[in-house]
């Protein structure tokens, strides 16, 4: 497996400095994707902070999913303290093999997750696989815009005078493979989004 979170120094870190990202990064999915209502998973939800902001500004039902238990009781906390244990659900299980049946959910969203999968093209065919037809899915990382990345770059810096280029390094071999992987994967519709907002797969089914 690849080098994890650690999930109580993540949660730190998403409460003092990542915040103010997940709503920006909440609406410009709503903005791409245009889906509102059905059923999201959110892949390595990690503390939930993304399912949370997303759902704040829709109807989605969210499926908070990750592997680490520990990361799904900090979400579960959350979710309660936002009123959303009506609109969602948590479960565990490896992005390899998504415990759900084929053509479930009508939106994927994932953000900071996919540099720890150990294969790509078997994750991202997991992702179609669950998604029903029409369905989006929203994968990718990112601090939602040149503000706000700059702001966490310093403040990360300050921490870890390396930081910048361990993420760096982090994400480079996802960034060259995904075009090829996702054009063998034959979704409907693929586009990567690389700009201030961060590095996005947005593929419909
Ligand atoms: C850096 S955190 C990002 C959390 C959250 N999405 C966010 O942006 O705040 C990465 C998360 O991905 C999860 N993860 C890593 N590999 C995974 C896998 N193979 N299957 C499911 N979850 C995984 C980790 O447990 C961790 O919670």
């Amino acid at each position: 497996m690849k080098n994890s979170t650690n999930p109580q120094s993540f949660d730190q870190i998403v409460r003092n400095v990542f915040a103010p990202i997940y709503p920006v990064i909440a609406e410009q999915i709503v903005d791409k994707t245009a889906i509102t209502s059905g059923r999201c998973l959110d892949v390595g939800c990690g503390t939930g902070a993304l399912g949370i902001a997303l759902a704040n500004i829709t109807d989605l039902h969210i499926s908070f999913f990750d592997q680490s238990e520990e990361m799904l009781n900090l979400a579960s906390g959350y979710a309660a303290a936002h009123n959303l244990q009506d609109r969602s659900a948590f479960i565990r299980g490896d992005i390899h093999a998504i415990p759900l049946i084929d053509e479930d959910v009508h939106l994927v969203i994932s953000r900071g997750s996919s540099p720890f999968w150990e294969d790509w093209h078997k994750a991202y065919s997991e992702i179609i696989r669950v998604l029903k037809p029409g369905g989006m899915a929203y994968v990718g990382g990112g601090f939602g815009n040149a503000k706000l990345r700059d702001s966490i770059v310093q403040t990360m810096s300050e921490k870890n005078p390396d930081w910048r280029n361990s993420f760096k390094d982090r994400i480079k071999p996802e960034r060259d493979a995904l075009p090829g992987i996702l054009a063998s994967l034959r979704p409907a519709h693929f586009n990567i989004i690389d700009d201030e907002s961060g590095f996005w797969a947005v593929i419909t089914k």
